[in-house]
């Protein structure tokens, strides 16, 4: 039996029931695989169940605000995703009326929307053929077929496609792509994968060669800043100063608090409180050091809580909210952190 035989086979067997995998609503799965981009499925589910609830329709999600978005999108990191996905929803409102697009080349111009992500929907909702290529996909070719080519490579992105276009079941690609999505995540993972009871043990290269901790082979290493937050939280009677984040960086639109950035730990409130000049701080509570690790940066946060005697320096420069309303203002997974500890 051929490869994808094996695999859609494998996955009627053993596929987890996922609501996503129930409809052919290419608004479902557009939302399902933005989800699940850079999310793991168990976490993913309870976010997609929460916004089919609260927005059933695309026309649904292009009314709300882009600020209840984010808010519904709270935790989930990467929210570019977020922004793109209202932004989108709005598109298809007014370009498309409503109605979500049916042509592949359409669909990879949505914003939010790469080549991985219009193979899935146009094969989940429409039964295009179009593999999808993923982190999944990559591994799972790399060690059956032993290619050893760096994925991350112009020559490698080349061969994949290929090889993944040969393979599909161009009569069912939407089990297809589900089956070696799943397969990898489930059976072929990236450390200990289940070779002992997988159906390609007799026929896969890297099991055969001893090199499953080898494939698939990357040319660059992806490398880590560090970043070092001081955070200054004013609580003033039952009210918090936020900031929204604007500059190009990460967590635009989302709100934290004023921030001190540095490129060494700051241990002495002196240094803090000399960088705001014309106010009068005093130090209340240094928390411990909270570490929050991003793809490509580890953050290092300390917060400084402060009492603010003649707080017009905040005033003018931050937005003031009554604590109790901080539930409305969507936050970085950091902060979300923070307040937890303290409230
Ligand atoms: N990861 C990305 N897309 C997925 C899907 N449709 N099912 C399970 N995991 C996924
Ligand atoms: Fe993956 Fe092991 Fe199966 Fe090969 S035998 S496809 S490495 S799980």
């Amino acid at each position: 039996m051929g490869f994808s035989k094996e695999i859609i086979g494998w996955y009627h067997q053993n596929k987890r029931d996922l609501p996503w995998r129930k409809t052919t609503d290419p608004y479902q799965i557009w939302l399902s695989e933005i989800i699940l981009q850079q999310t793991r499925v168990d976490q993913g589910l309870a976010y997609f169940n929460k916004f089919i609830e609260n927005y059933p329709t695309v026309d649904l999600l292009a009314n709300a605000s882009e600020k209840e978005v984010l808010n519904h999108w709270q935790g989930l990191g990467y929210y570019s995703r977020a922004r793109n996905l209202h932004f989108t929803a709005k598109l298809i409102v007014n370009e498309y009326k409503g109605v979500f697009p049916t042509e592949y080349k359409d669909v990879l111009s949505l914003k939010g929307v790469g080549e991985y992500t219009a193979a899935a929907i146009t094969s989940f909702a429409y039964g295009l053929n179009y593999p999808v290529i993923d982190g999944n996909v990559y591994r799972v070719l790399s060690r059956v077929f032993g290619v050893e080519t760096p994925i991350d490579s112009t020559l490698g992105k080349k061969e994949f496609k290929e090889l993944a276009n040969e393979l599909i079941d161009s009569k069912n690609p939407a089990d297809y792509n589900q089956a070696i999505m799943e397969f990898g995540a489930l059976q072929c993972k990236p450390k200990l994968p289940k070779c002992e009871d997988c159906p390609l043990r007799l026929s896969c290269f890297a099991l055969e060669n001893d090199l499953i901790a080898e494939l698939p082979k990357k040319e660059k290493k992806i490398k880590q800043r560090n970043r070092f937050f001081n955070y200054v939280v004013v609580i003033d009677e039952d009210n918090i100063y936020l900031k929204e984040r604007t500059d190009k960086d990460i967590w635009i639109g989302l709100y934290d608090f004023p921030l001190i950035e540095s490129t060494k730990k700051i241990d002495s409130f002196k240094t803090i409180k000399d960088s705001y000049n014309d106010s009068d701080l005093s130090l209340s509570e240094k928390s411990i050091e909270f570490k929050h690790i991003l793809s490509h940066q580890k953050i290092y946060a300390t917060f400084w809580l402060v009492n603010a005697k003649n707080s017009n320096y905040f005033d003018a420069n931050f937005t003031k909210i009554p604590l109790k309303e901080i539930n409305n203002y969507p936050v970085p997974k950091l902060i979300d952190n923070y307040l937890q500890s303290i409230l």
